[in-house]
């Protein structure tokens, strides 16, 4: 098979596929394995109970099911949908919006890929722009979603030692120069990976940056606000015309509907939603469905705020206080101020063994981490750092997590002990 350049960089062997396959195949292999390594969302009843009176409603309509089984959506997606989720955001925010704002896609993963390559890449000039990290680690999807090499650069951040052997990442401001050949900033927020929700006025300078070199600030909320609002830190939205927000319904407990919904200017939408058209034909329309139903009263809110946030905090500070029980004293371990998403982000500091290592021993162990390094998109790679964090999901079966946390403390003391 002759393979193009395209096909040569999708098709083949990025370190991301390999690690995913890996994943993979460690789980079939062992289905007993601790799976700390994903970003499914928890299976929350209550969640679960919610969407299965919703989904049963259009099931027993006729014109509700004809409309979800049986119909192409337009190509910017359920013209319904799109109204409420304007309306809601009016409603919450005051952002100045209509369904023209509001495009639909197959999982904000799709969307990501779409927008990434609508704004960076070759130019029409014959110059190339790439996308800017203005904190590095950042979602490990981005990574390999460019269609052209050199995609991305980044800042490395600053780092804030708290008290408690926690840590918080900044941008820093005084390392990030914006080049000319910068498309647009992009951050996660909360972050996947570390848990880190960016502070107001972090979201406000990029903001002010982005505008001033009249590029695109895209802010991906897919933990975030307003739902499913994992954040145990206060923090706001923030929305312009020059902002690409997107938001999924997969951390809600949805990924099966793959729905990603992207907030941006009209322009931006129309470009888009042609895009999506070519890639994809049409959206999903199961997101949308139970989509539009969970907005209309505002009952998304409860959902996100009363069950899904307050399950994953409570998960968070009970995994924060075992860690460091089991991970006692003396080891020069830092954790992440978990302050959103599921994860917990963890550093050790002068770690002998590359997290890479530590990874394949925690899986012979069977745990299953991610080791932290793939997730310093853009980063030089001589930075010890990248080297000493892994990630570990903290929501799956609570008593499979803390099995899972013991067993990790134990492999991390022998590194140190050993190398
Ligand atoms: C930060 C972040 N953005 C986007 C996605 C993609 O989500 P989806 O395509 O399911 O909407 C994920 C999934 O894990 C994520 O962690």
């Amino acid at each position: 098979m002759r393979l193009s350049a395209f096909g040569e960089k999708f098709a083949g062997q990025s370190g991301i596929v390999e690690l995913m396959d890996d994943l993979g195949v460690a789980l079939n292999e062992n289905p007993e394995a601790i799976f700390m390594g994903g970003g499914n969302p928890a299976h929350i009843p209550e969640a679960d109970a919610l969407f299965k009176r919703h989904l049963q409603t259009i099931l027993d309509s006729p014109t509700a099911r004809h409309s979800m089984l049986g119909i192409y959506q337009s190509p910017q997606g359920d013209l319904e949908f799109r109204t409420e989720m304007a309306a809601y955001l009016k409603r919450h925010y005051g952002w100045p919006l209509s369904a023209a704002n509001i495009s639909v896609c197959n999982g904000s993963q799709s969307a990501f890929f779409l927008i990434a390559n609508l704004l960076a890449g070759h130019m029409p000039d014959g110059s190339h722009r790439r996308l800017h990290l203005p904190l590095s680690p950042e979602y490990l999807g981005y990574r390999d979603a460019g269609l052209s090499r050199d995609f991305f650069s980044a800042t490395r951040p600053e780092i804030e030692h708290l008290d408690n052997k926690q840590f918080k990442y900044h941008v820093d401001f005084s390392q990030l120069s914006i080049d000319d050949d910068v498309a647009a900033l992009c951050v996660s927020r909360p972050t996947n990976p570390t848990g880190n929700v960016l502070t107001d006025a972090e979201v406000q300078q990029l903001d002010a940056i982005a505008r001033e070199r009249n590029v695109p600030l895209l802010i991906d909320g897919a933990y975030g606000q307003p739902f499913p609002n994992i954040l145990f830190s206060s923090a706001q939205p923030l929305w312009n015309n020059n902002v690409i927000l997107a938001l999924s319904l997969s951390k809600l407990g949805l990924p099966g509907a793959r729905t990603g919904i992207i907030v941006s200017s009209e322009e931006f939408a129309r470009a888009l939603s042609n895009a999506n058209t070519i890639a994809s034909l049409a959206c999903g329309t199961l997101g949308p469905a139970i989509g539009k139903r969970l907005l209309r009263d505002d009952a998304i809110d409860a959902l996100s705020n009363d069950i899904i946030r307050p399950f994953y905090q409570a998960r968070a500070e009970h995994c924060v206080t075992e860690l460091r029980r089991l991970l006692g004293q003396t080891l020069p371990y830092h954790i992440h101020r978990p302050e959103g998403a599921f994860f917990l982000w963890l550093w050790f500091e002068g770690l002998p063994i590359p997290s890479r290592e530590l990874y394949q021993r925690l899986k012979q162990r069977g745990v299953l981490v991610v080791p932290g390094e793939p997730f310093f998109i853009g980063v030089d790679e001589t930075w010890r750092h990248q080297n000493e964090c892994i990630r570990v999901s903290y929501s799956q079966e609570a008593s499979k997590v803390q099995r899972g946390f013991e067993i990790i403390a134990k492999e991390v003391q022998q590194a140190y002990d050993t190398g």
